[in-house]
């Protein structure tokens, strides 16, 4: 399949003709506006508090603490980061393990007592570096996002997968390794779990933290319970039980803190997992178990939003208001997840022209959102929209489609970009993540993450070469 590259789509003209001449539904505003009337800077009520504009920081890790958990300078940076965006809604900071064995990597933040002062620190640096640059830090709201990693944990060894998961599934046991059901977690483990969460969320709200993620997304423990349907017991099965995990822990929450709000990143579909065919172009990886798909169609391959939009109800019911959506998993369909021209080394080419599955994430949230307008609805897999990224984000915005554009690869590559959007300031061409993938290969490969193909600082650590090396080895 050929397609343009966003970069050679050189005006607004040249883009919206290549999305219609595909049929590929994205809206688009020609005008946009800055300054405090600009729909990008209109603020948001939640929870009694304002969020000061519609841009957001998505969750984004770096593999890259310490082995027992805490940040490193190179996390204290990317926080820093968040914090200089400008963007009035930190989703999360990064993916934070609750426990040990739910880990992704041996370099993921742990909370627990022995590292909350240093987490705590890492919400200060991003709160003193908004107030450095910006007015005010009041309309600044910033969360942590909790998980366990489940099937994708990796707690010991970077290389070594010590999946733990809600139940078997055929390709994706092969892909980690499950090879009995040892890795199915019992009920009492779930139980305990709830109860890790909670410990984690009085954490977060003595570090200071306004809100929490429970995660329930990219393939992680809590997305792969949504979609538990052949677990027998009280976690598997009917929809209120895969769905106690999280009311569990989000009525725990409540009980242990004093005022901690609750948050959710959630997958709102997927897809059966993707290989590589023959010319390596990714294609549904057969055998796959299409029926444990959360949020798809019974053949695995389309969209099916009857659970999720149940679930977002329920999520209404039992308190929460925000949602930051996301799809699929990085692990299995990336290219619905986050699309990129440039796939990591170790994946598949794009079924399609990446605009198609930004396309789908924007409607399949905006259809959410027509059915839930009460909830805050946060979007993701903007960026491959590149140059064009404000001018969809404002239309998005403008027509209810969401109501916060959330970033997470353009961050790593021009971190300033909600402040220049909403002050008008040049666009800094240079600086647009153009989805080379670097920051998801080098992690891959045991090498920490970031923009090595254009920000200044990641190109020139030793590890950038390192990481050429690993990519020619793939390639060869
Ligand atoms: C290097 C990297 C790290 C990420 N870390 C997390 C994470 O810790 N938690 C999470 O929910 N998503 C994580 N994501 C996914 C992003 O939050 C986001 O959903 C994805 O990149 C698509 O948005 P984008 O098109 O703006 O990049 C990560 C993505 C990348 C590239
Ligand atoms: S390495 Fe940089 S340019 Fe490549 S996808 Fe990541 S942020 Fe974008």
């Amino acid at each position: 399949m050929s397609y343009p590259r966003v970069a050679s789509l050189k005006s607004s003209e040249a883009f919206r003709r290549h999305l219609s001449e595909s049929a590929i539904e994205i809206p688009f505003a020609d005008d946009v506006a800055d300054g405090p009337d600009s729909p990008l800077a209109q603020p948001l009520q939640v929870h009694g508090q304002r969020i000061g504009n519609r841009f957001c920081i998505l969750p984004m890790e770096g593999w890259d603490g310490t082995k027992d958990g805490k940040p490193t300078e190179l996390t204290r940076r990317r926080w820093q980061n968040f914090g200089l965006s400008g963007a009035k809604l930190i989703w999360g900071g990064e993916a934070v393990a609750v426990r040990r064995d739910g880990r992704a990597n041996p370099n993921q933040l742990m909370i627990n007592e022995a590292n909350l002062g240093e987490i705590a620190d890492l919400r200060k640096l991003l709160v003193d570096t908004h107030a450095e640059q910006f007015e005010s830090t009041d309309d600044l709201m910033v969360g942590i996002q909790l998980t366990h990693s489940g099937r994708y944990a990796r707690p010991n060894e970077k290389t070594k997968p010590e999946p733990r998961v809600p139940q078997r599934n055929r390709v994706l046991d092969r892909r980690v390794g499950v090879t009995d059901d040892s890795a199915i977690l019992s009920d009492d483990e779930l139980s305990r779990l709830v109860d890790d969460f909670i410990v984690a969320a009085v954490a977060a709200e003595r570090a200071g933290f306004t809100f929490v993620d429970v995660k329930h997304c990219h393939g992680y423990l809590g997305h792969e319970l949504l979609a538990a349907v052949q677990r027998p017991g009280k976690y598997g099965g009917s929809f209120d039980n895969r769905t106690r995990f999280l009311r569990d822990v989000v009525a725990g929450i409540d009980a242990a803190t004093t005022n901690m709000h609750i948050g959710v990143r959630l997958s709102v579909f997927d897809f059966m997992p993707y290989c590589p065919g023959d010319d390596r172009v990714g294609i549904p990886e057969p055998e796959s178990e299409t029926t444990k798909i959360f949020g798809a169609t019974p053949d695995g391959t389309a969209i099916d939003l009857a659970e999720p939009s149940q679930l977002i109800k329920l999520m209404q019911e039992i308190g929460i208001r925000m949602v930051c959506t996301t799809a699929g998993s990085p692990y299995y369909n990336p290219h619905i997840q986050r699309p990129a021209f440039f796939p990591p080394s170790d994946g598949y080419q794009p079924p399609e022209d990446p605009l198609a599955g930004v396309a789908r994430q924007i409607a399949a949230v905006a259809e959410l959102k027509r059915q839930h307008p009460e909830m805050i609805f946060i979007g993701s897999g903007y960026t491959y929209l590149q140059d064009y990224l404000p001018q969809v984000a404002q239309a998005v915005i403008e027509q209810k489609m969401a109501d916060s554009i959330g970033l997470g690869r353009m961050v790593l590559s021009y971190p300033e970009l909600p402040a220049d959007v909403i002050a008008g300031e040049d666009w800094q061409r240079k600086k647009v993540c153009r989805t080379f993938s670097d920051c998801t290969t080098a992690p891959r490969k045991g090498i920490v993450s970031g923009c090595y193909p254009l920000d200044p600082f990641y190109k020139k650590r030793p590890e950038r070469e390192l990481l050429k090396a690993a990519k020619a080895k793939l390639n060869s």
